[in-house]
Order: structure tokens, then C-alpha cells, then sequence
């Protein structure tokens, strides 16, 4: 039996920090998903971008294998009562990180470029007024703006920075988020992507998506069909 992740009881909580939830779960499923590719992908420096409690970045280091990897973790979370929170979830499973209290990456970019193998978001992505999106604590959890997408079009072009040339991204979007939209921004920048993960829960639908260059330059936009993003025809609705 191989490891499935963090502990929930040894995940730390605050009322200000999200508490793990539907979408850290399909994170953390569809990292185990494709958990064969990730122990052969001999990743040296991982990142999660909005820690919240810890519980993915803690999963992904175990499921990786946090004794023997030799990888370095890093996480940020723009909300300073998670990066604690996330340093008590890490310290109760053994494993290391080194925590930024930032802006995504702010501050990080320039030491990190090119470096990441594996980066995982569960971003804010609940459609909510703009002015929600700056709000400090709690809200920042969900508040994503119009369509949801205020922060994660903040994202990817600090991902397309961070990751090295054969670096994955494996992000959560909400089908209000146009996840179809978001693989076409991504393919511009010259990555594929295919739903490592799909879940529905009364409230959301729910899709994890993975990138990764698959070294196309200078891609037309007569070039990109849904079947070249590897979505099925629902992601178009
Ligand atoms: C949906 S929660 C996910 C938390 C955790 N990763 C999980 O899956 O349980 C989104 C997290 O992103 C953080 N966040 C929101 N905007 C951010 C930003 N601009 N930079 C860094 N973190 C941000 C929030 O504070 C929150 O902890």
C-alpha cells in the first residue's frame, strides 16, 4: 500500500484558514492519479502556490516520499495565518518546506525561474464581485473575481516563469472558471494539457488539469482545437 497523502487529523486549522475541502481532495486524488509519472518525472524542486493548511503540499511530499526524495518543497500563501497554519501541518508529518507569506511568487521569481518540476494550485476561483478579490483572510480563499479567473490569469504567466522545461503544472478550475479558455492561454505559451481529474459535488463541477511544454512555439490560433487541448467537447459548454 502506498502512502495517499496527509493525515486530516494531523492537519492544522485556524478560522481564518481554508480548511481542506472538495477541491484539495480531487488535488491531492489526481496527484495520486498520477502518482507513476511523478515518481519517474525525478522532480528536484516542487511549489505550491496558496497553501492554505498544508495539506497538499504535506500530501505531495509524502506521496513523493519525503524521506528519500531529496526534493526541495516550496509554498506561498498570501494570507499569513496559513503559512503557520502550514508550517504546524508540515512539522506534525516530518516534512520541510520553505514557506513565503506572498503574493503567489512575489519576491521568489527571480531566485526560482526556470527551476520548478512540479507546481500544484487550488486557486480562489469562485466567481465573486472584483472587489472581493483583494480582501485579506478567509475570503481570500475563494474570492476570484469575474468569472473566478482574477487570480489564476495572475498565476499562470508567474507558473510559465517558475517551471522548469519539463515542468508540470496541475491546477484545480471550476467550470465557470472556462477551463477550455484557460488551456487556450496555456497553449499559447506553448504547453499541453489534459484532466488528470474530473468531480462533481452538489455545488461545483470540478476539473484538475495538468500542463506541460510540449515544446511548440509560436502557436496560431487556427492551430487549436479542442481535440489538440485534449478536452472533450463539454469543456467548450
Ligand atoms: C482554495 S484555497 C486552497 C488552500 C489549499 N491549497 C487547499 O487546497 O486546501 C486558496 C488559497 O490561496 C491563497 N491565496 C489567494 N490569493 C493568493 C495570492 N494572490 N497569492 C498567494 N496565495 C493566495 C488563499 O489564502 C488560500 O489559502
Amino acid at each position: 500500500m502506498f502512502p495517499r497523502g496527509a493525515d486530516i487529523r494531523l492537519v492544522s486549522g485556524h478560522p481564518e484558514v481554508y480548511e481542506p475541502c472538495d477541491d484539495s481532495f480531487a488535488l491531492v486524488d489526481a496527484l495520486l492519479a498520477d502518482r507513476g509519472n511523478l515518481l519517474n518525472h525525478q522532480a528536484r524542486f516542487c511549489m505550491e502556490i496558496g497553501c492554505g493548511s498544508g495539506y497538499v503540499i504535506t500530501s505531495l511530499a509524502i506521496i513523493l516520499g519525503k524521506e528519500n526524495s531529496g526534493i526541495h518543497y516550496f509554498t506561498s500563501d498570501i494570507n499569513p495565518n496559513a503559512t503557520s497554519v502550514t508550517q504546524r501541518t508540515l512539522d506534525a508529518h516530518g516534512v520541510h518546506a520553505e514557506i513565503v507569506n506572498t503574493d503567489i511568487a512575489s519576491g521568489l521569481q527571480k531566485r526560482l525561474v526556470g527551476m520548478m518540476d512540479v507546481i500544484v494550485v487550488n486557486p480562489p476561483y469562485v466567481p465573486t464581485p472584483e472587489e472581493e478579490v483583494s480582501c485579506e483572510g478567509i475570503t481570500a480563499s475563494w474570492a476570484g473575481g469575474y468569472n473566478g479567473r482574477t487570480v489564476i490569469d495572475r498565476i499562470l504567466p508567474v507558473v510559465d516563469e517558475l517551471l522548469s522545461d519539463t515542468g508540470w503544472l496541475y491546477m484545480v478550475t471550476l467550470t465557470a472558471n472556462n477551463p477550455s479558455e484557460i488551456c487556450l492561454v496555456m497553449r499559447r505559451k506553448g504547453y499541453a494539457s489534459r484532466i488528470v481529474l474530473q468531480r462533481s459535488t452538489e455545488e461545483e463541477s470540478l476539473y484538475v488539469i495538468k500542463f506541460w511544454r510540449d515544446g511548440v512555439d509560436d502557436v496560431q490560433d487556427k492551430d487549436i482545437t479542442s481535440s489538440s487541448l485534449g478536452l472533450g467537447s463539454w469543456f467548450g459548454k
